[in-house]
Formats: C-alpha cells, structure tokens, sequence
C-alpha cells in the first residue's frame, strides 16, 4: 500500500500497487474527473510531483504527447503506484 496525497486536496488515499489510483479516488469520495476509464480520452490528467508511477494498461499512444511525459503528466485511470505520491490534480 502506498500513501497517494493530492496536492489540492485534503485527503490521503492508500492505494495498493496494482490498483488504479482514479478508481481509488473514486471509492474514497474523491471527486477526480474522468470519461473513458481506458487511458484514451486525457480527462483524468494529472502530474506526479513527488514518486513514481508505472501503468496497469498502457495509455493510448496518441494520449500523452513526449512533453506531457516529460511534465511527468499521467493519466490516474491506469496509472498505479510505485512508490508514495504527491499529485498535482487539473483544477476546472
Ligand atoms: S479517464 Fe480517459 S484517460 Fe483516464
């Protein structure tokens, strides 16, 4: 279990390896936006400002441009902890 804190958000998650961070976020009453669930649409973006993630599915190819990835953008639908995280969530 690894501690997954959002930036501007008071709450904590814990969230096993494995798991998809978005789908905890939801189970905890977490109110992260998201549409496809699949890696595809972008909607759940977010940056990983501290820790290491990897992905349950791999994003669609066309999701993420090279920057993005270098911004150490991240899609929260199929992405899982490596380790503790702080996330920088897309405020509306
Ligand atoms: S919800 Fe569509 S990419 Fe995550």
């Amino acid at each position: 279990m690894y501690k997954v804190k959002f930036k501007n958000k008071n709450k904590l998650i814990m969230v096993q390896k494995g798991e998809s961070i978005l789908s905890k976020c939801n189970d905890e009453g977490l109110d992260i936006p998201f549409a496809c669930l699949q890696g595809m649409c972008t909607t759940c973006i977010a940056t990983v400002l501290e820790g290491k993630t990897s992905y349950i599915e791999e994003p669609d190819q066309d999701s993420l441009s090279e920057e993005d990835i270098k911004n150490n953008k991240i899609l929260l639908c199929v992405a899982t902890p490596e380790s503790d995280l702080l996330i920088d969530e897309i405020e509306d």
